[in-house]
């Protein structure tokens, strides 16, 4: 089994939606360094006062602060048997400062047109009490801006307004899509052509885990 895996794809791909499904179905961790920026930003810490100017225009944090991150989430008891890495690395820098801290098994691709990507997140709703991501359109919650899993308030993120999603989708092809070609080299990538706005989540994830087995 493959459990040390690495999801790329652009934003809106699905990274998130995917990987924590598969954490609940495998018992690995999901680890986003976004989620990781967005607690460090409500929580004012000093990463996380440094970070917000950069998230919030959807710019790329820098790498040092991203890898230090990174490095303290991986060091952690729950990352002995594998963990799923949603957003890092992001720069041929970050991939570099991975090869030095773990062994990558697995890098799972999503390939996802531009404009599936502009319409799910400009619907998409998130969970502030727990996390959980929905979309308007194709994945609503049971109750109108409420939660299914824990009851707290849905919001939209600082970042998926019109023109900072252009602005994100512009960043992804310039300095994370190398990235592709990197692990494609090492023979540890695979793609997942998601080409359709309408492919149920569960679909996508059984098709990841098979490979993951
Ligand atoms: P981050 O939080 O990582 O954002 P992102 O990569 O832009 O990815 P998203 O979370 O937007 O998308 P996703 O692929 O997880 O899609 P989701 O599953 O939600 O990063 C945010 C910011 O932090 C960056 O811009 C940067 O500033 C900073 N940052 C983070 N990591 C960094 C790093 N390593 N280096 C430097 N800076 C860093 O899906 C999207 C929507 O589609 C949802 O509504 C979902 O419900 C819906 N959906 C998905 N799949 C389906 C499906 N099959 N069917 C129906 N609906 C679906």
């Amino acid at each position: 089994m493959k459990t040390r895996v690495i999801f790329l794809g652009p934003p809106g791909a699905g990274k998130g939606t995917y990987a924590s499904r598969i954490m609940e179905r495998l018992n690995i961790p999901q680890i986003s360094t976004g989620d990781l920026l967005r607690e460090a930003i409500r929580n004012r810490t000093e990463i996380g006062i440094k970070a917000e100017e950069y998230v919030s225009q959807g710019k790329l944090v820098p790498d040092d602060i991203v890898i230090e991150i990174l490095k303290q989430r991986l060091a952690k008891d729950d990352c002995k048997n594998g963990f799923i890495l949603d957003g890092f690395p992001r720069t041929i820098e970050q991939a570099k400062a991975l090869d030095n801290i773990t062994h990558i098994d697995l890098v799972i691709n999503l390939v996802v047109p531009d404009e599936i990507i502009v319409k799910r997140l400009s619907s998409r709703i998130i969970c502030k009490r727990c996390g959980a991501v929905y979309n308007l359109i194709t994945l609503p919650p049971k109750k109108e801006g409420i939660c299914d899993k824990c009851g707290g308030p849905l919001y939209q993120r600082e970042d998926d307004k019109p023109e900072v999603i252009m602005q994100r989708l512009d960043v992804y092809k310039k300095q994370t899509a190398p990235l592709v070609e990197y692990y494609r080299n090492r023979g540890i990538l695979v793609d997942i052509v998601c080409d359709k706005v309408d492919t149920p989540p569960e679909e996508v994830v059984d098709r990841i885990i098979k490979i993951m087995r």
